[in-house]
């Protein structure tokens, strides 16, 4: 059974227009809904609203700014990890003929959507003019592009299968700190003896729709490897298969140790409580290294990190990319702005304050701290796949189909039923 996409936001829809409000700052008016003209006004969405995500943002607008005289931003960000409230509002933008100049997307089918519909611009002149095709790796050039012609252009690539983990915490339970190679089983009698110590073992920010299913998501490819998360994703092995059964055991079998108070946590705020010390273990992607630097812990001392259980060598992909409306109240500004964000400078500082690593492969480093140098490092060596739960690897309406059949599963933990509704959703 096919669904027709209620938009990845549909969960949420209600607080929507609330949230449209508390969505970022205004840096200065002009470019929002109903301008028209001023050159250089330009509104920017996207869903980044947390500490670590607004100070990133900050740093591709003073870019903008910097390259730009007289320039003038509207930041409409809308709060919502993930994106599922950002995306209900642009669709409905979208339809109501009001697209902001420039969005926060991701390559693969979540681009493809908008250059489907007709609702972006290519940005061939911004690549060809700024000599980006030598710089920007082929393979993600080719996940941002329809026939020939690139829509997009990418700040930063994150890493989703991080597993985090409070050094403090660890060390009162008698856990020993994870390394590389750390397996599902070692995880779950970790996970055990935290619990018998009264730790809260793992948070989830299981408020914003995406951070469950990212679980699932690390689970996933930590039990069937990168191989055959290519071919699930591809159709070409089932969801009823007893891999992907056996990763739904392993899900199932983390939901017990899993912090009480996961739905009304967003996962900034689940980061923040392994920061403080109440919880041990988060898996998020690596967004949550930009978010712990921003709560003032510092990794080695306070926090560690390590693939998560089972995906050591795999690197699951996901990366920030901004397209231009076909129809943007200020083209100009916006291809400007396509051009800056993918300038050297802007890529360096933006993933300093995100945690990503810039997609550029002609960013030097060395002055990133240790975590994202490795991620780097990882990115350029690893077997890299697309994420599911962020909308890469698969169509809209598949991704809302998996979150819907992931929280189902969180209350069932009926392997089959899960497998089964996944299967009816095809990849
Ligand atoms: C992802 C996005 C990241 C981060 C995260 C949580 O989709 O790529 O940049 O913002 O959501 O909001």
């Amino acid at each position: 059974m096919k669904r027709t996409r209620p938009l990845a936001g549909a969960l949420v829809v209600g607080s929507v227009l609330a949230l449209a409000a508390c969505g970022g700052s205004t840096s200065s008016p002009g470019g929002s809904a109903g301008s028209t003209g001023g050159g250089k006004n330009l509104e920017v969405f996207s869903w980044w609203t947390s500490g670590s995500e607004s100070a990133a943002l900050k740093q591709l607008i003073d870019a903008y700014k910097g390259a730009s005289s007289g320039a003038k931003v509207t930041n409409g960000a809308v709060a919502g990890g993930g994106g599922g409230n950002a995306q209900a509002i642009l669709q409905t933008r979208l339809q109501g003929n009001d697209a902001p100049d420039t969005w926060q997307t991701h390559p693969g089918d979540a681009i493809k959507q908008y250059v489907d519909a007709g609702y972006v611009t290519d940005l061939q002149s911004v690549y060809a003019k700024d000599g980006l095709t030598k710089v920007m790796p082929k393979a993600l050039v080719n996940a941002e592009s329809t026939n020939g012609k690139v829509y997009g252009v990418s700040t930063g690539a994150h890493r989703g299968n991080v597993l985090w983990f409070n050094k403090k915490l660890l060390k009162a339970a008698g856990v020993a700190e994870p390394r590389p190679g750390y397996t599902e089983d070692q995880f779950i009698s970790d996970l055990a003896k935290l619990k018998a110590k009264g730790t809260t073992p793992l948070c989830v920010g299981a408020k914003d729709p995406f951070a469950a299913p990212q679980l699932f998501e690390n689970t996933l490819l930590g039990t069937i490897g990168p191989d055959k998360w290519n071919q699930l994703v591809a159709g070409k092995l089932a969801w009823t298969s007893p891999e992907v059964k056996r990763a739904a055991t392993t899900f199932a079998r983390l939901l017990p140790y899993v912090d009480s108070d996961a739905s009304a946590t967003t996962w900034d705020q689940a980061t923040k409580k392994l920061a403080t010390g109440d919880c041990a273990f988060e898996s998020m992607g690596d967004w949550a290294y930009g978010e712990l630097t921003k709560d003032g812990v510092r990794e080695g001392t306070d926090f560690g990190y390590v693939p998560h259980p089972g995906s050591n060598g795999s690197f699951v992909m996901v990366v920030d990319t901004f397209v231009v409306a076909k129809n943007a109240k200020h083209p100009d500004a916006a291809r400007k702005w396509a051009s800056v964000i993918a300038s050297k400078a802007a890529q360096l500082a933006f993933n300093k304050d995100k945690g990503s690593t810039p997609v550029r492969t002609d960013v030097d480093v060395s002055s990133l701290p240790p975590y994202q140098r490795q991620a780097a490092k990882d990115f350029r060596s690893n077997t890299l796949v697309w994420s599911i739960a962020h909308g890469e690897a698969t169509s809209p309406q598949f991704q809302q189909s998996f979150y819907d059949a992931v929280t189902q599963f969180m209350q069932s933990k009926d392997v089959n039923a899960f497998t089964q509704s996944l299967s009816s959703a095809g990849a």
